[in-house]
């Protein structure tokens, strides 16, 4: 088994120019200890992205992610930003369907999907996130869900672009509302999900995909979520937004 363990911070919507920049420093000077199993993702928005680039392009294993992109290659799409402009300000991941896009901006399964796309085309790697609502959950109908979307956004790949894909689950219910899912609750999933790869494309590739949590991570709950066999890392909300907070969840991992 060789898939890497990720711990990503997504900025979401905060964070101008001048905060950005103390808080990628902050969190270099937090004193990370970088093992070469763990990669260390920071997706701040568009307009830090270039910035935060030269500021790590001295660390190892501290990768740069876009929260997203469009579609399309270029064109007459104002206010979009296109996958190979990421590529060229040194951007390596991509955070596509997240439940904010999916909910607030209308993204469906098969945009998802040719964002997917666009972003493998440009030799970038995806974090595709998938995660139900609380009524799913409460329905217990939240293992079709998650399939359905898998499959929809990313099994028109053949083996060797999925390679590039990274998973991350994120139950809507628990995204900066507080509520994690248990331990039990992510590693059922984790491993339903690393079933529908295995199925799809065999063990060993699904042995080799970092499948993440999402959800009100944290340093005090993240020990006991990375314990889990099948997750193998976390996409932080809000606590990667404070330096210590990042920090101590990088090094539960
Ligand atoms: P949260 O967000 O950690 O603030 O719950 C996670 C996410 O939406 O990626």
């Amino acid at each position: 088994m060789s898939r890497k363990k990720i711990v990503a911070g997504n900025w979401k919507m905060n964070k101008n120019i001048f905060e950005g920049k103390q808080l990628v420093n902050d969190i270099l000077e937090s004193g990370l200890e970088l093992r070469d199993d763990l990669e260390v993702v920071i997706a701040p928005p568009f307009t830090s992205l270039e910035l935060a680039a030269s500021q790590l392009k001295d660390s190892k294993n501290i990768y740069l992610a876009a929260q997203n992109c469009h579609q399309e290659a270029s064109g007459a799409y104002t206010g979009e930003v296109s996958a190979e402009m990421l590529k060229g300000i040194g951007v390596s991941y991509v955070i596509i369907g997240h439940s904010e896009r999916r909910q607030y901006f209308g993204e469906t399964d098969a945009i998802l999907a040719q964002k997917v796309d666009a972003v493998l085309k440009q030799s970038m790697k995806v974090i595709f996130c998938c995660g139900e609502p609380l009524e799913i959950r409460e329905a217990g109908t939240q293992n079709a869900y998650i399939q359905t979307q898998i499959e929809n956004g990313l099994f028109h790949l053949d083996e060797a672009a999925f390679k590039n894909i990274v998973i991350a689950y994120e139950p809507i219910w628990a995204i900066g509302t507080g509520l994690t899912a248990s331990d039990e609750q992510a590693q059922e999933m984790h491993a339903h999900i690393r079933s529908l790869v295995a199925a799809k494309y065999g063990e060993t590739v699904a042995d080799n995909t970092s499948i993440l949590y999402g959800g009100s991570c944290k340093p005090s709950n993240a020990a006991g979520l990375f314990a889990c066999p099948d997750v193998d890392g976390g996409l932080i909300g809000g606590a990667s937004l404070v330096a210590a907070d990042f920090a101590g969840i990088i090094k539960a991992r």
